[in-house]
């Protein structure tokens, strides 16, 4: 059975650059409180109605397809990993595949957030054991900024996050003990709500209790999926329990990164590089201390991105790849954390 392995990795962030101080003329903010909670000095915003999830994906796709000396033609799957998709439905995943003429095979879109690509390289990496797939186009993707609600009300969610695309070709290697070797998923639904993008949808106040969500006339079948109370009420929007999540971040991360080392005989002195989801450098760092790894092995480029969501692992990943930061035959650890709450690990022998 052979191991999987990343042949080709790249990504793509908008021109445009989004600075505190830049946000400070929406709302209530600054530039010092940003940065000493969260580490973020800039973040990338799509061009609006040029460019989109997929469009920021596909940018990356061709980067990772050439890198991995292939075509367009040779991608037998894709994994596409997003909370912002371009339409509610279909996913962006044929999307992608009608832009770069890879008509015919399979396209799986995935919800886990944070976890996204984490959680799309170990179903990639199944896929390719068993020897269903040779050439798996995976993608995590985020237009954030265009979701996000840029008044002081929404400023502890809407400073974070910011836009890109990262993506990898996963094919088979039969180089023995390089690869991925091994991946770990976990999620806990009762924090479903915490970090939740909730409305639309159709959940027709099921799990929040219907009072004061103004579901409108009382109608036999529909009008609650979009209501006008949601709209004028700013209930269109991602809301976080930025503390809740912190805490549970920080005890998860360290978990699901030992897990993969003990999983695989290493411990943490054997790790080369750490490449955190990056949700918040006060997060990072405190798992780095936890961990008791040193500053090069871990690697952080959140100041420059802010949190991309499933995209910040392949960024970040491709970025220290490109800066020589991670090398052939380096043990690489990807962790992430997020809404779900999901996380997960994956162990990589470079
Ligand atoms: O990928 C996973 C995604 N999410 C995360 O990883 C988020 C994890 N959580 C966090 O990163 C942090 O909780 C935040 C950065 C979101 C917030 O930092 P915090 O230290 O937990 O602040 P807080 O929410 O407890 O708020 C402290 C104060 C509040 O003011 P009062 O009530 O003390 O007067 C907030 O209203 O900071 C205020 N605040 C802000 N002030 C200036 C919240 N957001 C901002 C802001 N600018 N952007």
């Amino acid at each position: 059975m052979p191991n999987s392995k990343i042949a080709g990795i790249g990504f793509y962030v908008p021109e445009r650059k989004v600075s505190n101080f830049d946000l400070m003329e929406y709302m209530d903010t600054n530039d010092e409180w940003i940065q000493e909670r969260t580490g973020i000095k800039e973040r990338r915003y799509a061009v609006k109605h040029e460019e989109t999830t997929a469009t920021m994906a596909i940018e990356a796709s061709k980067i990772a397809i050439e890198r991995a000396g292939i075509t367009a033609k040779d991608v037998d799957f894709i994994i596409f990993a997003t909370l912002s998709p371009d339409y509610f439905f279909p996913g962006c995943g044929v999307l992608l595949q009608r832009e770069m003429g890879m008509q015919g095979i399979g396209a799986l879109d995935i919800r886990n957030q944070c976890s996204g690509f984490i959680y799309g390289l170990s179903i990639a990496d199944q896929f390719i054991k068993s020897g269903m797939y040779k050439n798996i186009l995976l993608v995590g993707a985020e237009y954030q900024s265009a979701g996000l609600d840029y008044t002081t009300r929404g400023r502890n969610v809407t400073v974070i996050f910011g836009d890109g695309a990262g993506a990898a070709i996963i094919q088979p290697t039969e180089e023995e003990g390089k690869g991925v070797l091994t991946t770990h998923l976990h999620a806990d639904g009762t924090y479903a709500e915490q970090l939740a993008y909730i409305n639309p949808g159709c959940h027709g106040g099921k799990w929040l209790g219907k009072k004061g969500f103004g579901y409108g006339p009382e109608e036999k079948f529909g009008g609650m999926f979009l209501t006008q109370h949601m709209m004028d009420n700013a209930m269109t929007y991602p809301n976080m329990n930025g503390p809740a999540v912190f805490k549970f971040a920080v005890t998860k991360f360290p978990e699901v990164i030992k897990e993969a080392l003990n999983a695989t005989g290493h411990t943490t002195e054997d790790l080369d590089m750490l490449i955190p989801h990056q949700a918040n450098l006060r997060i990072s760092q405190f798992v780095q201390k936890r961990l008791r790894l040193s500053d090069d092995q871990v690697y952080n480029n959140i100041h420059k991105y802010g949190n991309t969501t499933a995209a910040s692992i392949p960024i970040a990943l491709c970025e220290a790849v490109e800066e020589g930061k991670v090398k052939e035959g380096d043990l690489v650890c990807l962790a992430a954390f997020g809404s779900g709450f999901t996380w997960g690990s994956a162990l990589i022998r470079w």
